[in-house]
């Protein structure tokens, strides 16, 4: 009466397992762009018309690719590897690290990331983003761009992270209004595992029901 039961436990949980495994669980891991150009230091292409996060893409850049990477990953070993060999070491002295020339500053070890792998998770809203831009970001001149600039930026950013699709354009009207919510970090549950192992369940209770009788 129980070995068969106790065979067709382990079954199921292999058959649960591998249902598991061979699904898409992790979901995209990071939705990167490919890099549009084949070296990485290549303008980004001009797309016509422009929306405004492509805009941003452009702003971003020339104004933010050199602190916080070509794909929004942050001043990492791997991104500077990639800049000119004389550009490389940011902290040596003379660049921005001690002695620092006219209009050089100082700036901390490390970049963040700003695209991909939660990213912005400090930001509630578009308006949020806009507004540490403005007051913060170039890092060496916080708010000397231009409001339309800065909206293009974030319109950029929030596009590359999942969070927007593009229209209506961001501005002061809008932004509060756009939450910087992640669909995709929602945890993914793929149904068929699911519907499998409650098939090799009830499959077991009929098969113990049976045997009982
Ligand atoms: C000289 C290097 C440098 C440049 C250029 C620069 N940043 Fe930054 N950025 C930093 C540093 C350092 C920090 C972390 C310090 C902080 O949060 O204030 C940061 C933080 C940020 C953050 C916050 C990330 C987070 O989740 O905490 C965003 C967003 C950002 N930068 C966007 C931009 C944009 C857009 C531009 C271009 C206009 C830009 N940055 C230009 C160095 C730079």
């Amino acid at each position: 009466m129980k070995r068969p039961l106790l065979f067709f436990i382990p079954f199921a949980a292999l058959l649960l397992a591998l249902a598991w495994l061979a699904s898409p669980h992790a979901p995209a891991a990071a939705q990167m762009q490919p890099t549009p150009a084949s070296s990485r230091l290549a303008p980004w292409p001009t797309v016509y018309p422009p929306t405004q996060a492509d805009l941003g893409a452009q702003e971003y850049y020339q104004r933010c690719m050199v602190c916080h990477g070509d794909r929004g990953q942050g001043l990492t070993d791997e991104w500077r590897g990639a800049l000119d060999p004389a550009d490389q070491n940011c902290w040596q002295s003379g660049c921005h690290g001690g002695k620092l020339g006219y209009d050089g500053f100082e700036f901390p070890r490390f970049a963040p990331r700003v695209i991909g792998g939660g990213a912005l998770a400090r930001f509630v809203t578009a308006q949020d983003l806009f507004d540490f831009l403005e007051a913060e970001m170039p890092f060496q001149a916080p708010g000397s761009l231009s409001d339309e600039i800065y909206w293009q930026l974030s319109a950029y950013l929030l596009r590359e992270n999942g969070f927007l699709t593009g229209s209506p354009a961001l501005s002061a009207a809008t932004a509060a209004q756009v939450r910087l919510e992640r669909p995709q970090s929602a945890p993914f549950v793929p149904w068929w595992p699911i519907a499998l192992g409650s098939l090799a369940l009830s499959a077991i209770a009929i098969g113990l029901f049976l045997r009982r009788r």
